[in-house]
């Protein structure tokens, strides 16, 4: 979900659907928007995107009113209680009508608190568990919203960013943060609040990040920050290194295209100056340990969700082949959840794009508590993972805005090679070997450009694909968790049901799936287990499976087993995952735009999960 806020000169209806179309991105089945007029709050709300609720407003308010509200708060909703309608969408307004509140996160005891409420004769329109938080502060309210929110937010559990407006104090928004994002913008005579950078940069470079429990009164001059027990704390303003271009679509139909496209420079971005290839080893000072911390580490453990936790299984391979280190990947929920055993030579490397996503964050603090050494990989600079964690190696691949993940799976990928060589140099990896791997590393880049350029005829063979309703991706060693994300790109933007599993275990069960015609996309490059996958392949083919094969530039010994295949460039088998899964990348964008679907936002996802 997204949340923005405006305080400052006027018009706050435009800049605040401008800043919701920045955050469209994070989760969007409905938007909503509320604005002062004189004493009363005006709400706008719609289901869908956020275009639905410019027209709503344009056709519900006069120009004369936008003009003038110089204040309003915003959402745009990703449904977590209730179906996406217009009266489940936020702000929600309290029992009087004079308190508006947009709401991240999730209030685990709505429902005894509603209840207690109903008690008292408050009658709810929705079925959120938003409705029922500004509810319990209009409650609260003696006169003081301040006050009655730190008062509610005591009686609260769960995760909250809020952002709240009153009509009874029309000079200010409360905005406060447990768990989500706040990261309040501070202009030239406004203020913008938002739970993303994204909604702030075409404002303002100057940003404040609110931690757990702040909250904060913000005017158009103002921010004061108090905790929830009203003594007040400080916080450092922080410079924005994001570029508001870089979040446009630069005339390509789609985000997701333009951030395939942009991967050159963003894995460029990632690597340059973090190799040195004298001693054939990586600079990554945001790691933070001295060489001799690192030689007695026993255990890597790379935790995440979705995208990133493909990511740390390549990793896996990375950390035991070159740096000789025990290493384990772990689903972040149920990392958290399971008593993980941890100690202080264990490093636990946290993987999440945006930083935000609140299984990986929670897990973050579960080792932290067990004494592990923590680290993170994230993208967005700032954010709550990257900055609890403390340690960290930044992605630097820009803002990506397409759900589905492109251009952050490959710089994750890239930095935790660099990761694994830096532990390897320190470890059993010799000069000669680092050395070579540093040069593979560094030309990541450029054979990323040669699959990039090959997209046309990608689109050509992804016709072929796009009637089918049913895929399996299959490869073996690193290039497993390749097929895993292959398979979990194509089925989120194409709506495509496609699996991806080890090339051996197709035979233990899926196999019984494949009838005439059914997709089967091997990856089968000429790596170690080459053959074993072309085999599986065949035993594929044998039940009529129509086989789409990525392989290695010049291996006409592979083509010949494929009805299709993809070529990408030979390198070292652990980067050749990189060039492989922009392969995947491009094929899944071309399946989806010919079924005609919504590629940057597909239905049901969120870009940033920071609901459990
Ligand atoms: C969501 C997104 C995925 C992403 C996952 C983890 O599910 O739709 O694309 O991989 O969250 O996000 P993170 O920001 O932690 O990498």
């Amino acid at each position: 979900c997204g949340i923005v806020g405006y305080i400052g000169k006027a018009d706050a209806p435009s800049v605040l659907i401008n800043g919701l179309k920045r955050l469209e991105y994070r989760g969007y089945d409905s938007a909503g928007l509320a604005i002062l007029d004189h004493d009363q709050v005006r709400v706008a709300k719609s289901p869908g995107k956020v275009m639905n609720l410019k027209e709503k407003t344009r056709h519900d308010w006069t120009p004369e009113l936008c003009r003038q509200s110089a204040i309003g708060i915003a959402h745009t909703r990703w449904a977590t209680h209730g179906p996406p309608t217009e009266v489940n969408a936020h702000p929600h307004l309290d029992q009087s009508g004079d308190i508006a509140l947009v709401h991240n996160g999730i209030i685990e005891n709505y429902r005894a608190l509603r209840s207690r409420l109903e008690g008292k004769g408050h009658h709810f329109y929705s079925e959120t568990d938003t409705e029922v938080l500004v509810h319990l502060i209009g409650d609260c309210d003696k006169g003081d919203l301040f006050q009655a929110i730190c008062d509610a937010l005591h009686q609260v559990e769960g995760t909250f960013g809020i952002a709240v407006l009153s009509a009874r104090e029309p000079d200010r928004i409360i905005t406060a943060r447990r768990g989500s994002p706040i990261v309040i913008g501070v202009g030239d005579g406004e203020t913008i609040i938002a739970s993303d950078a994204a909604a702030i940069v075409a404002h303002t470079q100057r940003v404040i990040y609110l931690d757990d429990n702040d909250i904060a009164i913000v005017t158009g001059e103002s921010v004061e920050i108090r905790d929830l027990n009203n003594v007040p704390v400080t916080r450092e303003i922080a410079e924005l290194s994001l570029d508001a271009a870089a979040a446009e679509k630069g005339g390509f139909d789609h985000f997701m295209l333009k951030e395939i496209h942009e991967q050159p420079d963003s894995l460029a971005n990632a690597i340059r100056g973090r190799l040195d290839h004298d001693i054939g080893s990586s600079v990554l000072a945001g790691m933070g340990t001295s060489p001799r911390e690192l030689a007695e580490l026993s255990r890597v453990v790379l935790v995440g969700c979705g995208t990133s936790l493909h990511a740390g299984l390549v990793g896996e391979y990375a950390f035991e082949d070159l740096a000789d280190v025990h290493a384990e990947v772990e689903q972040a929920a149920e990392f958290r959840y399971r008593n993980p055993l941890l100690g202080s030579r264990d490093f636990v490397v946290a993987i999440s794009q945006s930083g935000e996503t609140a299984d990986t964050l929670a897990a973050v603090r579960e080792a932290k508590q067990k004494g592990a050494f923590v680290m993170s990989l994230c993208n967005v600079v700032g954010s709550t993972i990257a900055r609890e964690t403390g340690r960290g190696v930044y992605l630097h691949a820009g803002p990506e805005i397409s759900v589905a993940s492109t251009k952050a799976f490959t710089s994750q990928v890239a930095v935790l090679l660099m990761m694994a060589l830096k532990l390897g140099r320190g470890r059993r990896l010799s000069r000669d070997e680092g050395i070579r791997f540093a040069r593979d590393i560094e030309s990541i880049p450029t054979l990323v450009s040669r699959v990039v350029a090959q997209s046309e005829r990608i689109s050509r063979i992804a016709e072929g694909y796009a009637q089918n309703e049913h895929a399996f991706f299959i490869g073996r060693g690193p290039m497993y968790p390749v097929a895993l994300e292959g398979a979990l790109k194509l089925k989120e933007i194409s709506y495509i049901h496609a699996e991806g599993y080890h090339a051996a275990e197709l035979k233990h069960g899926p196999i019984a799936l494949l009838q005439e015609g059914t997709p089967v996309i091997g990856l089968a490059l000429d790596i170690p287990g080459k053959d074993k996958t072309l085999g599986n392949i065949e035993e594929c083919r044998a039940r009529g499976a129509r086989i789409l094969g990525i392989i290695t530039e010049g291996d006409d010994e592979a083509a010949e087993f494929m009805d299709d295949y993809i070529m990408v460039p030979k390198t070292h088998p652990l980067v050749s995952t990189v060039p492989a899964v922009v392969a995947l990348q491009l094929f899944a964008y071309h399946v989806a735009r010919i079924r005609g679907c919504e590629i940057d936002q597909p239905r049901n996802l969120a870009k940033s999960v920071t609901v459990e």
